[in-house]
């Protein structure tokens, strides 16, 4: 049932411990791993997509907290959490929409918060007077925690999965954008975890995988994924789903996301919008798949959602590689690496607790 992909992110104790990572740029050319041994190395991974992925980038943070703590010299409690502050500061400006970042970042907090006592108006990031735990106690809890989150994000994609088996019909073609994969995730995956589940229960699936302009993620990525687990899949360009979907070659359509109203307005990966309009076009369900931490309950409009904006460079080499670029030298470049997708266009939001459907306002809040 496991994924055999390497662990996507995780801790080691090598030279003195260091956030290890699978080098995701590389892909699907060269397995890499990437050794981050400083908090800034963890902080460049995550804005150059070697760790990529909602929950992924989530997991990245939570380590990177764990290496800060590791490498400060402080020999007091002030200390370590003022170049605590530094390193949860650092983190939180690297990628802006996935709010699992944001969420990792909490729970490293609210951990720092159990390791020490509190002064009675408590924010664990000012020090106080009656800071009393050791500094090596607080690491020791934010090394447990970020380990915690990792081990939980992957039994979560697995629940995922067996929650979504009852909305994939035998024999579905099914259609994915980006990689929600083991490589966005501790492993397994979210989209792609309902694909694993449904492929493992014997369901004998098919997968059409829209390539993901402008960094290919589901070209380089998803379609890797698959094919080392044996899943069937056909690559197709971004601009090719409508056509397969109109010959009726789409039985429903599985992403991930980085962020989810709690109205149900979905942000994910560029180009999902236009996914979810072809499937409703076509009569087709549009499915998401995420852990709850991936629901931020603070928002009720997905045009409050943050859309990072990229490098134009992503757009005009492909995939960063080419040498040559694929447009005029000097054209100007838009590139939002994220969409919204409103919520009277999706039809069931599968997370760890189960299955939600319309009015999310009501089924996503029981979620929480
Ligand atoms: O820019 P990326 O590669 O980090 O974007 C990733 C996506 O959009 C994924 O679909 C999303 O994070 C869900 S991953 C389980």
């Amino acid at each position: 049932m496991m994924s055999k992909v390497p662990a996507t992110v995780e801790w080691s104790e090598d030279g003195g411990g260091v956030v290890r990572m699978i080098d995701q740029t590389l892909l699907p050319g060269e397995l890499v791993m990437l050794d981050c041994s400083e908090v800034e190395e963890v902080a460049r991974a995550i804005e150059r997509l070697s760790v990529r992925g909602a929950p992924a980038i989530g997991c990245a943070a939570a380590l990177g907290m764990a290496l800060a703590a590791r490498r400060s010299q402080a020999q007091n409690l002030a200390t370590l959490l003022d170049d605590l502050s530094r390193a949860r500061e650092r983190l939180a400006a690297t990628r802006p929409t996935a709010v699992n970042l944001f969420w990792a970042l909490g729970e490293i907090e609210r951990a720092v918060e159990a390791a020490i006592t509190l002064d009675p108006d408590g924010d664990v990031w000012l020090t106080g007077p009656s800071l009393t735990a050791e500094p090596d106690d607080v690491r020791a809890a934010i090394l447990q925690r970020a380990n915690e989150i990792v081990a939980d994000d992957l039994q979560r994609c697995i629940a995922i999965g067996q929650h979504a088996l009852e909305l994939i019909p035998e024999g579905a073609n099914i259609l994915t954008h980006c990689n929600a994969g083991a490589l966005a995730t501790a492993g397994y995956g979210t989209a792609l975890g309902v694909i694993r589940a449904a492929h493992a229960a014997g369901k004998n699936i098919h997968v059409w995988v829209d390539e993901t302009r402008p960094l290919l993620q589901g070209a380089r990525l998803t379609a890797w994924e698959l094919m080392t687990e044996g899943i069937p899949c056909t690559l197709i360009c971004d601009n090719m789903a409508g056509h397969v979907m109109k010959q009726g070659r789409v039985d429903c359509v599985v992403v991930g996301s980085d962020r989810i109203t709690a109205t149900g307005d979905v942000a994910n990966k560029i180009g999902t919008y236009t996914v979810a309009a072809l499937a409703d076009r076509h009569d087709v369900p549009f499915y998401v798949a995420a852990p709850v931490s991936t629901i931020d309950y603070e928002l009720r409009s997905g045009d409050d959602i943050p859309i990072e904006e990229r490098d134009p460079a992503e757009v005009a080499y492909l995939a960063h590689r080419a040498p040559e670029p694929v447009c005029p030298d000097g054209v100007a470049i838009f590139s939002p690496a994220f969409d919204v997708t409103p919520s009277e266009l999706v039809a069931a939001i599968v997370t760890e607790k189960g299955v939600a459907r319309p009015p999310y306002e009501e089924t996503l809040a029981a979620m929480r």
